[in-house]
């Protein structure tokens, strides 16, 4: 930080502290005041008791009039107990290898995880979990957890040192970040959520995911189920027309899916990745008579509708680039540097904002679409804006983010029938930040089922169920495996349904099954999207994954069980249930078998599983 008159240093002392309860929330708010210079700050500390949360944020205020320059602008310095050893566990890895687990001791000195890319980013997810040496499991031992809502540039850093003393400080990056904080203005940093449970990293997700349906996920879709959709991108790709829409939604709709979804190519000219983006009008080459008969159709057969957009980009073969070749991010003797063959518009622009937001209003005003799937395929490279006002040069990073989400505010306010999907070349904007803004998240262009199961493990430690959208595909380049139709709808029934398959390929009896895998969906979502996640297997630690799903009341209860391989002969297991009412008794569906809730969580159900890639779904009822 740094004021008017070069003092680059900070004396903040207590002023006052006041508890306000008017909110969703009570919050304690404590105001610093600078012993010399006009700065407040105000530490807010939210608690969210029924979900054994604080949400921790900071509000900068500058009430004198010359202006202070922030340069580090995190929202919360969270301490562990003294005088122990601890193992950090975070989230992270690549494009089409999202949310892989890693854990580390935390070593003398500093472990920082971070993104310096722009969006939240594959790489690192803004979630951290500490047990005491490693000795927490699932179900037991000390967990000390958080998450950032934040989708832009953010750092965690775990710090251990030599007297004992292990701290976690996270908020948004100070990599080539400063503000400026005018006379009168205020800076508020991103909540960064945090919590401990004495029950394991099973607990510490469950108080997050209720966290999130609770209060985090868009208020209007948090209660009710989100729909099965059917997404034609690794069918159609840019080559979309009326006719390949329409034949695909007959045999979706014939299915059960109840939304359709356009992905990229209806719009400029965008025939693959290298033009169109900016261009936001559709292609009269490929919907002649515009988009609304292919809607009125998908109508007419039962679903809704939904497009996918990549608002935050231009191509260089655009017309919105040739007439606006500076509302992106550049600097003037530096190279524009592409990736997928676009560039980043500059979302901190007024114009810009005013621009997107002018297109989003005509495209759903005029067309009845209920779904947006929100792609951003890039990371930044060349951070300049030219025309930023003196000193606010590296606000552009912070700006971006800024802007985003008062587009999606404005969108969600004006067209309240409309859902939205956060998608960054698959898991690369999933946070707590956007989930405000979005229904759900696509975890990943990598759709391979096996690679799935493991990625859903590390994305349901920060993550809700609901969020998670995947869909059953029939082409899995990424790992050249072989499921079944069974294990494919298995693992997308983890998380929100989703269908990505070429349906004209699949034969009347593949129909069929898939048919009865989507009714069998529809009857388990309620416990699948509201429900409280188990993890009762890891593939991290054998051949078997198993998600359990329970209901608020822990009247019911679902199991998806996956065998990787089998080794020497029958797979068979004893799957000990948690959740449940002790004393209750349960039937399982379609079978004889009524064990008590105690029987289930002590003993457990025998599954036999044979062959590879094998799953099977267990549904009980409480009697
Ligand atoms: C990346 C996304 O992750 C895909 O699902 C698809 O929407 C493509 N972009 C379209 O360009």
């Amino acid at each position: 930080m740094a004021f008017a008159d070069g003092v680059r240093s900070v004396v903040l002392r207590y002023a006052k502290a006041a508890i306000l309860t008017d909110g969703e929330a009570p919050e304690l708010v404590i105001t610093l005041a600078d012993e010399h210079y006009p700065l407040l700050v105000d530490l807010h500390y939210r608690l969210w008791r029924e979900h054994d949360l604080i949400e921790r944020f900071a509000v900068m205020r500058n009430t004198g009039d010359a202006p202070i320059r922030l340069e580090q602008t995190l929202s919360a310095l969270w301490h562990l107990p003294l005088d122990e050893t601890y193992r950090l566990r975070t989230l992270g890895g690549r494009w089409g290898g999202e949310f892989q687990i890693s854990e580390v001791s935390v070593p003398l000195g500093k472990q920082i995880i971070e993104s310096r890319r722009g969006i939240t980013s594959a790489h690192a997810n803004p979630w951290f979990g500490i047990d005491r040496n490693g000795s927490a499991s699932e179900t037991h031992g000390d967990v000390w957890f958080g998450a950032l809502a934040y989708s832009g540039n953010w750092k965690i850093v775990v710090e251990r040192n030599a007297y004992g003393q292990t701290m976690v400080a996270g908020g948004i990056h100070d990599f080539d970040h400063t503000w400026k904080l005018d006379a009168g203005e205020s800076f508020t940093t991103p909540s960064f959520v945090a919590g401990f449970t004495a029950e394991g990293y099973g607990d510490a997700s469950r108080l997050l995911h209720r966290y999130q349906l609770d209060v985090v996920m868009p208020r209007s879709t948090a209660s009710t189920l989100l729909p099965v959709l059917y997404n034609s991108w690794y069918v159609t790709e840019f080559d979309v027309n009326f006719e390949n829409q329409a034949a695909a939604a007959r045999k979706a709709a014939d299915l059960g899916v109840e939304l359709f979804v356009m992905d990229d190519g209806w719009f400029g000219v965008r025939d693959d990745d290298t033009s169109g983006l900016g261009d936001w009008s559709v292609d009269k080459r490929k919907f002649p008579a515009g988009l609304t008969p292919l809607i009125e159709y998908v109508n007419s057969l039962g679903m809704e509708f939904g497009i996918w957009v990549e608002p935050e980009m231009v191509n260089v073969q655009s017309d919105l680039y040739a007439r606006h070749p500076d509302w992106i991010y550049y600097f003037p003797t530096r190279p524009r540097s592409e990736s997928r063959n676009q560039l980043v518009l500059n979302f901190g622009r007024a114009d810009v904002q005013a621009f997107v937001l002018s297109f989003m209003h005509e495209l759903l005003s005029n067309h009845k679409i209920r779904f947006v799937k929100w792609d951003m395929n890039r990371s930044f490279s060349e951070p300049g804006y030219p025309d930023a006002e003196d000193g606010r040069e590296r606000e552009v990073w912070v700006r971006h983010v800024q802007g985003l989400y008062r587009i999606f505010a404005e969108l969600r306010e004006v067209h309240p029938q409309v859902m939205f999907e956060s998608c960054s070349s698959g898991g690369g904007r999933v946070d707590l930040g956007i989930l405000r803004y979005v229904e759900d998240f696509w975890m990943s262009d990598n759709v391979d089922p096996l690679d799935n199961l493991l990625m859903y493990e590390g994305y349901s430690m920060a993550y809700a169920p609901k969020a998670k959208m995947m869909w059953v595909n029939d082409a899995f380049h990424w790992t050249n495996r072989s499921p079944s139709l069974t294990f494919r709808f298995h693992q997308a029934m983890t998380g929100a349904l989703g269908v990505g398959a070429n349906l004209l390929r699949w034969n009347a009896e593949e129909m069929a099954e898939a048919r009865e895998h989507i009714a069998t969906y529809k009857r388990i979502r309620p416990i699948v999207q509201h429900g409280r996640l188990y993890r009762l297997a890891s593939l991290r630690q054998g051949d078997w994954a198993a998600f359990q799903y329970v209901s608020a009341d822990a009247t019911e209860t679902v199991v998806l069980v996956f065998l990787h391989a089998s080794r020497y002969g029958a797979s068979r297991r004893w799957l000990r249930l948690q959740g449940l009412a002790p004393d209750a008794q349960y039937r399982i569906e379609g079978a004889e078998t009524v064990l008590s809730g105690a029987a289930l969580m002590a003993r457990g159900v025998q599954i036999e599983l044979r062959g590879d890639l094998q799953s099977t779904l267990l549904h009980l009822k409480r009697l």
